[in-house]
């Protein structure tokens, strides 16, 4: 096992204090929280640690788009799709950044580093067009700017 691996938290101990239908919720936002996404096996691990059917589970994190079922980037990118960011042109700038980083909305560049989406209003309208990266928000973007952001991520 490498250091890395060793590092990943274990989804025994993130599902501990859950232990009912009514923690679904929650508990997959702990899931995404702890492991960047909800995969399979961790639906299926919390079918079974609250004794639900796994269709339970799948019924919420399809409802909710705030659940992702893939892996994101060491770096996910959010670029903000609401209107006060459209009107400043976010449109152009999430192309700007597919075209740069060689990705589609919803993917992952090759090295992992990379995931980009696309998301409604943030809360940083004043400072429209607005993107965040994890929890941090980047706004008055250019491309320029986001350049310089992206390219101090290694
Ligand atoms: S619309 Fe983009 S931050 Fe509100």
């Amino acid at each position: 096992m490498n250091n890395h691996e060793s590092l990943k938290p274990d989804i025994h101990k993130v599902l501990k204090k859950y232990d009912s239908k009514k923690d679904i919720i929650p508990a997959l936002q702990d899931i995404q929280e702890n492991f960047g996404f909800v995969s399979e096996e961790n639906a299926e691990s919390l079918a079974k640690k609250i004794n639900s059917p796994l269709v339970d589970i799948s019924g919420v994190v399809t409802f909710y788009n705030m659940f992702r079922l893939k892996p994101v980037g060491k770096y996910h990118i959010a670029i903000c799709r609401g209107t006060a960011c459209h009107v400043q042109n976010s449109e152009e700038l999430l192309k700007y950044v597919e075209k740069k980083l060689k990705i589609k909305t919803g993917e992952i560049t090759q090295d992992g580093r990379f995931s980009l989406e696309a998301v409604n209003c943030i809360g940083a309208c004043a400072k429209a067009p607005a993107m965040m990266i994890h929890d941090k928000v980047y706004g008055q973007l250019t491309e320029k700017k986001i350049d310089a952001i992206l390219d101090s991520m290694k």
